[in-house]
């Protein structure tokens, strides 16, 4: 017999869990996000669900009753996490999606339809750094010239990292009709309006560059501070401008990400690598707060006698969501539509043409990409009958 969602997310609870921070290292064709791909295989073999899957292990599992014909409806979401993440970033929607499909079998429903439950790989960009990549690579938005070129930080390219990695030849989104994602909110939107369950009407752009900052190795005590070229110190300045810009306009800066080379406490550096994530409401807004970060960058660079080159990794554009689709499925409830600054794999196959909405549960922290990420059992099973409601809607 199928589990029910608590028993689900009791399976899922200790895997790829750090015992010192509570979160979650689950970084796509590691150890522990392989477990969960293989649970995820487990529980469609439990409810006769058919697995497919694609080149570089995005996978559907597919209820086709006798007799569901037409476009297919599509739900899921992703596995893996970001470094130290939370639980539900990702595997909520799973969870969620194999949990409906039990309940519209206990309501008795037959879909005429036939539903996926997807799972897409490297969601959140923590290993390869290009988000949503299986999603990217399963609509073509991303060709495999370009996934074949990315390295993870030991260097290890993305088909070596497929090597043992369950794969088949599958095009997993040829006869979809729709998508509808689950997730948990990473705002507090929805606790601010004290509701379980809303759904989005966009994604902002959001983009993120490799700074890399060089200058000159040297002593930290013989080197005078006016002699010296401190990439650090360029890099520093940047930081604080990002932030001071990106609150002014309302919008997000990030440095979430540092190498610092040789790293030594008694050294001048020689270069810094810094990771910017940037997000605005339009994609001009966006492309506005990096020029002006990335001049002011360049400025204190002339300054320091550093250098600095800066390299786009991941940019993903403004995302509106099917207004038509979106009404169909919150409107009868009463759900509000709210944007959200977070990319999603919804936002990749929206852009793909595929008429998409997502859903989101109410976080009662606001906090996500955290240990501290969280929604209460009473608001995960609120989403799961929203969900079931919406596919049972879909599919009819
Ligand atoms: C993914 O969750 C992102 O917004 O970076
Ligand atoms: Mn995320
Ligand atoms: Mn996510």
């Amino acid at each position: 017999m199928p589990a029910d969602f608590e028993a689900m997310w009791r399976d899922l609870a200790p895997v790829g869990r750090s015992s010192s921070s509570g979160g979650y290292f689950r970084q796509p064709f590691t150890a522990p996000e392989r477990e969960l791909d293989a649970w995820f295989a487990e529980q469609c073999a439990a409810r006769g669900l058919e697995v497919e899957r694609d080149r570089f292990g995005n996978t559907v599992a597919w209820w086709r009753p006798p007799g569901a014909a037409g476009p297919a409806v599509l739900t899921g979401s992703h596995l893996d996490s970001v470094l130290d993440g939370g639980a539900y970033d990702g595997p909520l929607g799973v969870v969620s999606a194999l949990a409906a499909v039990d309940v519209l079998r206990d309501r008795g429903v037959t879909p005429s339809r036939p539903i996926g439950v997807g799972v897409f790989v490297e969601e959140e960009g923590s290993r390869f750094g290009l988000a949503c990549l299986g999603s990217r690579l399963a609509t073509g938005a991303t060709d495999w010239a370009t996934a074949r070129a990315l390295t993870d930080r030991a260097g290890v390219a993305v088909e070596d990292a497929l090597a043992d990695v369950a794969r088949g030849e599958a095009d997993l989104l040829r006869d979809v009709g729709c998508f509808v994602e689950l997730h948990v909110e990473q705002g507090r939107d929805l606790v601010d309006r004290d509701v379980a369950v809303g759904a989005a009407s966009g994604i902002w752009p959001h983009g993120r560059y490799r700074f890399a900052f060089t200058g000159e190795a040297n002593h930290a005590g013989t080197t005078r501070m006016e002699d010296r070229r401190d990439p650090m110190l360029t890099y520093a300045t940047t930081v604080l401008a990002a932030g001071e810009r990106a609150r002014r306009a309302g919008q997000r800066a990030t440095f979430g990400r540092l190498d610092v080379r040789p790293n030594g406490t008694n050294a001048v550096p020689s270069a810094v690598t810094a990771w910017f994530d940037a997000r605005a409401e339009t994609a001009e807004q966006l492309d506005a707060l990096l020029a002006d970060v990335e001049r002011q960058a360049q400025e204190r660079a002339g300054r320091d006698g550093t250098g600095l080159t800066v390299t786009p990794e991941s940019v993903s554009g403004a995302v509106h969501f099917d207004a038509e689709l979106t009404s169909r499925i919150a409107g009868p409830h009463g759900w509000p539509v709210i944007p959200t600054m977070a990319g999603h794999d919804a936002g990749v196959l929206s852009a793909a043409g595929i008429p998409t909405a997502m859903l989101f549960v109410r976080n009662p922290t606001g906090v996500s990409h955290s240990p501290d990420e969280h929604a209460e059992t009473v608001d995960c099973l609120a989403g799961v009958a929203a969900l079931a409601d919406t596919l049972a809607e879909l599919a009819a």
